[in-house]
């Protein structure tokens, strides 16, 4: 039985839900100091949705930060999100009608007046946005994954390399990585409490996102962007999407990439035409180069059994990294009761923008792309059933982005006359 679609709702993640008041308050006078005239840093958000909208707003919670320009693919998604960021800070929203742009090629002139970018569009799009924010000299928060294929992966890479040459600060949206407890439980596996770490398993199971109905007047660009989630060039599909924070823990525990994986998958229950062309189940075995291996699952599916975690067993005990809880014998078994009320989405702009005020080097764009490859490279798994290296997958020129962005501009992946899109099929699909 296939699933009805979720209608879109207001967003997925909206942006008071992901900013504590505790991560304000916490921000102290002594930074303020840093901030005053002249010193103001101009913001630029590109990407005007959920989390962009969430992002501008922990940006702007760090004092002397100012928003001065806006860029979105959609007008009214674009206003949705002006109207909401004035409302929160009326004093550091400055973005008139002329610094507001909408459209394809939006993003460079607001990237243009600004000093930090924000890029939050689907991630088909980061690999370009990255590369003229470089190219432009800004720094950059860039919101996770930041591609959806090995081609852009390699164009965000040779980017974040001219973003070290040229001394730019770049974060990118793990933001388990700025969260205390996973700070200290992977520090501690690190150092050795559990042993040696064969064996790891990684979740993201839940019941899936927003469709917005297909409407008479969209051309099919129009479609696949008002519902990017669903469509491999703009997303990725949700191993990529959502998947990559658990798949980057089992990178960040093992302090490396996998070498190879092989996998299962396919489109079960979630297989109405509104779904696009993602698979709504993913099983895969991630193998590291010292033999470990991470199990891997991440699913779509209302009613079944959720988890999103990270767990991993060693020579000398096991840990629950996402519970932040290792379990050994002696002074290892530990459990953090540290900091609770860290939010790691505020604290990842407060780190972000102490290393521009600091002029400290700061960059996440290398974990952010391999982690972001690790999770494609689970995808090419599942899609083609083949065993798959690394070193194959990073080089793909499996291409999927358009040959032309317009709004009569043709996606590769289109609908055939009942409205279904080609779907992969495992021992068929080529995926390198
Ligand atoms: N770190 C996290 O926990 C987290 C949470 C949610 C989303 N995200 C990431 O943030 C990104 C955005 O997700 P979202 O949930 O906000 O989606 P969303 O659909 O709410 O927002 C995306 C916005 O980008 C705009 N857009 C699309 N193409 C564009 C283009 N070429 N130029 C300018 N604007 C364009 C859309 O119109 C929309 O307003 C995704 O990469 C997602 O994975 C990260």
């Amino acid at each position: 039985m296939n699933q009805s679609p979720i209608i879109h709702p207001v967003t997925r993640r909206t942006f008071l839900s992901t900013t504590s008041a505790a991560a304000v308050a916490a921000l102290s006078t002594s930074r303020f100091a840093f901030a005053q005239g002249s010193d103001t840093l101009k913001i630029a958000l590109i990407g005007c949705g959920g989390r962009g909208s969430g992002a501008a707003n922990q940006a702007l919670n760090v004092p002397g930060t100012k928003l001065v320009a806006v860029a979105d693919a959609f007008k009214d998604r674009l206003e949705g999100a002006l109207n909401s960021l004035k409302q929160a800070h009326p004093n550091s929203v400055d973005v008139p009608a002329e610094r507001q742009f909408v459209g394809f090629d939006a993003y460079k002139n607001a990237i243009s007046l600004a000093d930090v970018v924000i890029l939050a569009t689907p991630p088909g799009f980061r690999p370009m946005q990255f590369e003229e924010a470089v190219k432009q000299g800004k720094h950059v928060f860039a919101e996770k994954p930041v591609a959806t294929d090995a081609p852009g992966v390699r164009r965000f890479l040779a980017a974040a390399e001219e973003a070290k040459r040229k001394g730019l600060k770049v974060g990118v949206g793990l933001q388990r990585h700025h969260q205390p407890g996973y700070i200290e439980t992977i520090q501690r596996l690190h150092d050795g409490a559990i042993g040696d770490i064969h064996t790891l398993r990684v979740y993201w199971n839940d019941g899936g996102v927003w469709v917005n109905p297909r409407k008479p007047s969209q051309s099919e660009m129009e479609f696949q962007m008002r519902n990017w989630y669903y469509f491999n060039w703009l997303c990725g599909d949700h191993i990529c999407e959502q998947h990559i924070h658990n798949l980057d823990v089992a990178n960040w525990v093992k302090n490396g990439y996998p070498v190879k994986a092989r996998g299962m998958g396919g489109r079960q229950v979630r297989t109405a035409k509104e779904y696009g062309e993602i698979f709504d189940h993913h099983a895969v075995e991630f193998f590291y180069a010292d033999g470990s291996t991470a199990f891997s699952q991440c699913r779509h599916i209302r009613g079944a059994w959720s988890s999103v975690s990270e767990h991993c067993v060693g020579t000398k005990g096991s840990a629950d990294v996402g519970g932040h809880l290792i379990k050994a014998t002696g002074a290892d078994a530990w459990r953090f009761r540290g900091t609770k009320n860290v939010d790691p989405y505020q604290q990842e702009h407060d780190d972000l923008f102490a290393a521009i005020r600091g002029n400290k080097e700061y960059n996440e764009a290398f974990n952010g792309a391999k982690s972001t490859m690790t999770s494609i490279l689970g995808r090419m798994a599942t899609y083609s059933g083949a065993e798959i290296t690394w070193d194959d997958a990073i080089n793909s020129k499996v291409d999927l982005f358009p040959e032309r962005l317009a709004w009569d501009a043709l996606p590769k992946s289109l609908p055939d006359e009942n409205g279904f899109y080609k779907i992969a099929v495992p021992g068929q699909t080529k995926t390198v």
